[in-house]
């Protein structure tokens, strides 16, 4: 939707992640856990799809990495500056239902996505169980949040410098040998995510997670999201984003996302030279 939506907060929340919350009342009176927004920040800009982490009356939030040009720009504006376009709520809402237990297993910034699916989770009479993984406890977001919506949740870093030293798939192991899990929901870097839908493959427990694969339209059109589901092609911005882990083509997901890097690069470092909001790539330092 085409029109000038208007940037209501943004805070910092972690080294180079973001929250920012926007208003745009067509998104946030739809939005079901799971689904996308595609935000493209002025007439000249790209379009980038994020996940709708909350919403609240009129307003949707979304949580963002600095990673390239489009989410540098972003973390740059402020209460009061304005979004071009507000696309969405797009994609298919999270298969929610009462499955038992569910645990959800957030990643780096893929935790953004958690909060929102756990309250629909309990809402359909579900036992839920979060982990939130992150390198070390200054890139851990959302605990307060997690722990409210959640029956319980637990914090996992590679570097023991906060809760459960090692891997969030290794929680997810210790969890599943203390008591049945019926559902899990994986959402976090691919490689995480490949690695993280391992655990459940052997016990076939129902495994969900989240792709990001490079988005253009985010309606169908243009094929750039194809992603390989069970040997079939998929577009994950109609079919997904959410798809049955174990039967996801990472490699070719990853292989695809490598694609355009050094596109990426240079143009990030061409909006760095000619920012003068921006300095080494955070807009903030
Ligand atoms: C359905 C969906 C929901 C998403 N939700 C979120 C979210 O809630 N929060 C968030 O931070 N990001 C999310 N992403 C990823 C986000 O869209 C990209 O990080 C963003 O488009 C990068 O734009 P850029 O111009 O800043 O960087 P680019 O210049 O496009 O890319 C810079 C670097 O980031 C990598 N990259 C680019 N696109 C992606 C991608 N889609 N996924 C992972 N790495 C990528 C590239 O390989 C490159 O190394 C989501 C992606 C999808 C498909
Ligand atoms: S983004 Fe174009 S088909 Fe999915």
């Amino acid at each position: 939707m085409t029109g000038l939506f208007f940037v209501e907060k943004t805070e910092q929340l972690a080294d180079k992640v973001y929250q920012m919350w926007v208003r745009a009342p067509h998104v946030s009176h739809h939005a079901q856990a799971g689904q996308f927004v595609i935000f493209r920040i002025d007439e000249k800009g790209e379009r980038i799809p994020l996940t709708i982490s909350a919403t609240d009356g009129d307003s949707i939030r979304v949580i963002f990495m600095t990673v390239g040009k489009t989410t540098t720009h972003l973390a740059s504006l402020r209460t009061g500056d304005y979004i071009r376009d507000v696309a969405g709520p797009l994609g298919r809402p999270s298969e929610i239902r009462k499955y038992g237990t569910c645990v959800l297993v957030g990643g780096g910034v893929g935790t953004a996505s958690l909060p929102i699916i756990a309250r629909a989770a309990k809402k359909a009479g579900n036992r839920v169980i979060g982990i939130i993984g992150a390198r070390n406890a200054d890139l851990l977001i959302l605990e307060d949040e997690m722990k409210k919506a959640c029956d319980e949740c637990h914090i996992t870093t590679d570097d023991g410098s906060r809760g459960f030293h090692g891997f969030a798939a290794d929680f997810l192991k210790r969890v599943m040998a203390q008591e049945k899990v019926d559902c899990v929901w994986i959402i976090g870097p691919a490689i995480m995510m490949k690695v993280t839908s391992e655990c459940t493959r052997p016990a076939g427990i129902r495994t969900f997670v989240s792709l990001n694969p490079v988005m253009v339209d985010g309606t169908g059109m243009c094929g750039s999201c194809r992603v390989l589901i069970n040997g079939v092609t998929k577009f994950a911005c109609v079919d997904g984003p959410e798809f049955d882990a174990h039967q996801v083509d990472f490699n070719s997901l990853m292989q695809r996302l490598r694609m355009y890097q050094p596109e990426e690069k240079e143009s990030l470092e061409h909006y760095q030279a000619h920012s003068c909001t921006c300095k080494g790539g955070d807009p903030h330092a």
